[in-house]
């Protein structure tokens, strides 16, 4: 490791007494897995462990309580997050910040894991401005950050999403109809990739990529012409809107159309088995680094490789849109 990068605190062999840790942005399914990680990995590095409730918000607050092992016991299969998450604008303030270290200070915690996207991140970085060492965990359903291949949500967000699909299908096929089903992601269309993918979608629209009407016409109406009688378009949210969209398609074409939109039944449920094991291995990275002092990092996975990496750097990276992928998707659904 390159330790220049790194903002080193005291020696290398200085061990941190006390850390903690919180959930912060939109939660995700793995987030109590990576939360059961950090406590239980630190209370086996010799740490204690604080949970931070609320977000960068109770930072704020002091919302601080001491985790012991079993305070973990029975979280690893629950969605959401059991230390609550929360949006906090108070934080971006010189102010806020100034605040969240005295509390920090006070409860005598020396490094900080923050569970989150790229806004937790920076107020993540705004800790380690102030020397304070903290830590990121990528957790959000979106998949939306460059430097990392997988966030923690994202492949439960995927299979219920895929699930969705299946069901109606089912409802569609039985009455020759097409359904649009739009997803979240905000400006990432990962979501609908892979999951356009896999559910078989006629259409996959997405952000990164968009298809005018024309197009999306042309589409269905070549599917129907091989004997399609049914469809399913799958719908970044950051690519428009399930409702205008049909409104647009029953107008244009003799199909009908049905949309859906999946709301926040995508955010829940049981993580899944990649989940679980993203939300562990993050966890213990993220204690590593604190132990040995370091903060300033974001843990991530690359070609199946855990790592981690400035937050800063991590943060400016552009992701990448699977267009290669896209077009796959695209010819196998027609
Ligand atoms: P996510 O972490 O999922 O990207 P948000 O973008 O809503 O979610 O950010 C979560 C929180 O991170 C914000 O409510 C705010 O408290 C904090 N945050 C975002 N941007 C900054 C920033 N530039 N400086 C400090 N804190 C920030
Ligand atoms: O970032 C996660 C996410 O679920 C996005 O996909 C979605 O656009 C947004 O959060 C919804 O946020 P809220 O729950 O605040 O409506």
């Amino acid at each position: 490791m390159n330790l220049i990068q790194y903002i080193q605190y005291d020696c290398e062999v200085y061990k941190m007494k006390r850390i903690a840790v919180l959930t912060s942005g939109g939660d995700a399914p793995g987030m109590n897995a990576a939360i059961r990680a950090v406590v239980r990995y630190g209370i086996g590095m010799g740490m204690e462990v604080m949970g931070v409730e609320r977000g960068l918000q109770g930072l704020i607050d002091n919302l601080f309580k001491p985790m012991g092992m079993r305070d973990v016991s029975d979280i690893i299969h629950r969605g959401g997050t059991v230390l609550k998450t929360a949006r906090c604008p108070e934080f971006k303030t010189e102010e806020g910040q100034q605040k969240a270290i005295k509390n920090l200070r006070a409860n005598g915690v020396e490094g900080l894991i923050v569970i989150g996207g790229d806004g937790s991140f920076m107020g993540a970085k705004a800790m380690t401005d102030h020397g304070f060492p903290s830590i990121g965990i990528p957790g959000t359903i979106d998949n939306d950050l460059a430097y990392t291949d997988y966030t923690l949500g994202f492949d439960t967000a995927c299979n219920t999403i895929l699930d969705a699909i299946n069901k109606i299908r089912d409802t569609m096929s039985s009455h020759e109809r097409v359904s649009i089903i739009e997803v979240m992601g905000r400006n990432c269309g990962d979501l609908a990739l892979y999951t356009g993918l896999c559910g078989g979608a006629e259409v996959i629209i997405v952000p990164e990529h968009p298809l005018g009407i024309d197009q999306i016409v042309d589409i269905l109406g070549g599917g129907q012409a091989h004997g399609k009688t049914s469809g399913i378009i799958v719908l970044a949210e950051g690519a428009g809107h399930a409702d205008d969209l049909k409104a647009q398609l029953s107008e244009r074409t003799n199909m009908v159309v049905k949309s859906t939109r999946l709301g926040h039944v995508q955010r829940g449920g049981s993580p899944s088995c990649r989940d679980r094991y993203l939300g562990t291995c993050f966890g213990v990275r993220a204690v590593e680094l604190l132990k040995e002092g370091i903060g300033n990092r974001i843990v991530g996975i690359k070609n199946h490789q855990f790592y981690d990496m400035d937050i800063i750097e991590g943060c400016a990276m552009k992701k990448e849109f699977d267009l290669d992928l896209y077009q796959k998707a695209m010819i196998v659904g027609r």
